[in-house]
């Protein structure tokens, strides 16, 4: 079994799809076993993404993250971490499959409805980030 972190990012959160973004989970059978409902701050957001400072989208992404409610969650499963990148769909949306979250929900490169760990050490540092006391 494997851990990773996903966001509902603002966008999302605001247009009422976390309901919608959950049930996929859940049919893709994956377990949702940790979840919060909160608003990051810029510099929250900041330290989050850090890996990205100094690129070109670090503000428009800091800003748009920390500018309306997310909800992180803790989703495990066989193959979690890349059984989640498949059905949230590449970063852009306009290069997402269809079926897949980002290319059926979300709004540009920027609001693309979801952030997913993309390896097994960034997904243990983004459950940390999120969920300090939970055992990866
Ligand atoms: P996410 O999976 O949250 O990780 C970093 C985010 O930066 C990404 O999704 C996008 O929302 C955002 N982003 C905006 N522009 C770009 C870009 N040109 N390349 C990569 N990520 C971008």
């Amino acid at each position: 079994m494997e851990k990773t972190l996903l966001i509902i990012k603002p966008d999302a959160v605001e247009r009422s799809l976390i309901g919608e973004i959950i049930r996929r989970i859940e049919s893709a059978r994956l377990k949702i076993v940790n979840l919060r409902y909160m608003k990051m701050t810029k510099s929250v957001a900041e330290d989050f993404y850090e890996v990205h400072r100094g690129k070109p989208f670090y503000d428009e992404l800091t800003n748009f993250m920390s500018s309306g409610a997310i909800v992180p969650m803790v989703v495990m499963g066989d193959n979690a971490i890349s059984g989640i990148r498949e059905l949230i769909g590449k970063t852009n949306p306009a290069e997402a499959h269809p079926g897949t979250i980002r290319y059926d929900l979300a709004v540009s490169h920027t609001k693309n409805s979801v952030h997913a760990s993309d390896s097994p050490a960034n997904a243990e540092r983004e459950i940390h980030f999120f969920f300090p006391k939970e055992q990866v």
